[in-house]
This record gives structure tokens, sequence and C-alpha cells, in this order.
């Protein structure tokens, strides 16, 4: 029970990683605010009544003010931001679209720091300090020839954590990030349909290769990343600032 009694908001948990995240918080004693724009309401429905479910957008001012408040009417303030709604998308750099740029940056990286500003500002003002965990990916770590955007939107998500990092802990509120590197979720369904699309692979192919290619011997789970969430949530992380972990199988060292 690391987590007791505190109060947790996490954003894209109605499925995939962040539903896992959900979970672990539950189990470890937190109450849970699921926060996505869609599906967040049935997601928490299905979790109970330490769970609530709250449809924000995080490329909405109004909408990350609206649900960073109805979190900590709720829950009694908010001791724990986790930082997870993200889009993907793929493309050569000569087919890469404004709008594809747009979109992936207006929820990656502007949908990091904004939720991280209003919940920041509620813990400076409540006094308890905090911890907030941004999800970056081995995609932040280096280029890659068809994933140009994503990749450095993720590269912001390690930089935004730094900068945060440094800039919030004479408030006692950690930041900290996790970058994982393949995990199985409706994501890489995604992912695996792209690379079908641009490296002319059978579907689900793309995602075997990975797979193998990952020196602990498989793609990750969500439940693999749930350690590391909670361990940054902790008490036990309060001498932890401005890093980003990764979990991720061994495939990168930094
Ligand atoms: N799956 C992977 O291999 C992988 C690898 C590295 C990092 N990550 C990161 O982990 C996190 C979770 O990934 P996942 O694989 O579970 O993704 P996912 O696509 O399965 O889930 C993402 C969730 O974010 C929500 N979301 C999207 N746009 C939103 C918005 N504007 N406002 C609020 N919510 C929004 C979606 O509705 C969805 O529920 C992301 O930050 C992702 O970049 C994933």
């Amino acid at each position: 029970m690391r987590l007791q009694d505190k109060t947790a908001i996490i954003t894209g948990a109605a499925r995939g990683i962040g539903l896992a995240f959900a979970e672990a918080y539950l189990r470890e004693g937190a109450r849970v605010v699921l926060a996505d724009v869609t599906g967040a309401e049935a997601a928490a429905a299905a979790l109970g009544e330490r769970a609530l479910g709250v449809t924000m957008n995080v490329t909405d001012q109004a909408s990350i003010d609206a649900g960073v408040a109805a979190a900590a009417d709720w829950g009694g303030g908010i001791d724990i931001l986790l930082n997870n709604a993200a889009v993907f998308d793929l493309a050569p750099i000569v087919e890469i679209t404004r709008e594809s740029y747009d979109r992936i940056f207006s929820v990656n990286v502007a949908g990091t720091l904004f939720p991280l500003q209003a919940v920041a500002r509620r813990m400076i003002a409540q006094g308890r300090g905090g911890k907030i965990i941004n999800m970056a990916s081995q995609a932040g770590r280096r280029g890659e020839a068809l994933v140009a955007v994503y990749c450095a939107s993720k590269a912001a998500v390690i930089s935004l954590t730094q900068s945060a990092g440094l800039d919030l802990i004479r408030h006692g509120i950690n930041v900290n990030g996790i970058a994982p590197g393949v995990v199985d979720t409706p994501m890489w369904d995604q992912v695996d349909a792209l690379f079908a699309r641009y490296e002319g692979k059978a579907p689900g192919q793309k995602k075997r290769e990975v797979g193998q290619g990952v020196p602990y011997g498989r793609m990750g789970l969500p439940g693999d990343l749930t350690g590391a969430a909670v361990f940054l949530a902790s008490a036990e992380a309060e001498y932890i600032v401005a890093q980003t972990l990764n979990v991720d199988g061994g495939q990168w060292m930094s």
C-alpha cells in the first residue's frame, strides 16, 4: 500500500498502459482519476468506487482545467499526476503533413506540459509536494527514419521532464519520466498497421520482429511498466529528480 490515501490523476487511462497504471495505483491504495478523451467513465466504473472517470482532452486548456478541478474536488487535492496520453503517426520525411505534426505535438508535448502546469499550481497551493511522471519513450532517445515527429515529441517530453524537474523540486514536487521500449497495446496495433503499409510487411510481422529484437526476449506488456510507475509515485523516489527511467527490456542504455 505504497500510495495509500494519495490521489492520482492519469491521462489517457481508458486503455493500454494508462489503464494498467490506474489498476496498479488502486492496488497500492490510491484514489485514481482516469482522464481520457474517450472511455474514461466506463473504464473507471469497472474499477470501483476509488476510481473516477473524467472526460478530458489534453489539447484543450479549458478541458484540462475542468478535469484537474474535478479530480482535486473529488480526491481532496492531487498528489500524483501521470502524463500518459499520447498519439502516434509514422511517415517518411517527404510525406509528413503539418496536420500530423500539429496533432502529435499538441497531444504529446503541449498535452504533457499544460496538465503538468495545472497540477503543479495546485500542488504548490496545497503545500504538500507531489509526484509527476511523464511518459516518454525509447523513441525520444534517438531518431528513427520513419518516425521523425513522434521521436521528436518524445525527446521534447524528456527535455520538459528535466526542466520541470529542476524548477519544481524546490516545492517538493518530483518530476520524472518513464521511457518504455515496445509495449503490446492498441497503440502498437496502429504502429504495426502503419509499418505494414510503409515497409510492405504482413500484418503482425513488424510486431513479431520488434519483439524478437528486445534483449529481454519479448515485447513489453503494460504490467511490465507498473512497478516503475508505482515506485516513482511513492515516497521511496523522494531523491530522484528530473530523470527518465528506461523500462524497455534492455533496448536502450543511458
Ligand atoms: N505502446 C508502446 O509501445 C509505447 C512505447 C513507448 C512509449 N509509449 C507511451 O506510453 C503511453 C501510453 O501508450 P499506449 O500504448 O497505452 O497508448 P494507447 O493508444 O493504447 O492509449 C493512449 C490513450 O490516450 C488517450 N488519448 C489520446 N489523445 C488524447 C487526448 N487528446 N486527451 C486525452 N487522452 C487522449 C487515448 O484515448 C488512449 O486511451 C503513451 O505516452 C505512449 O507514447 C508507448
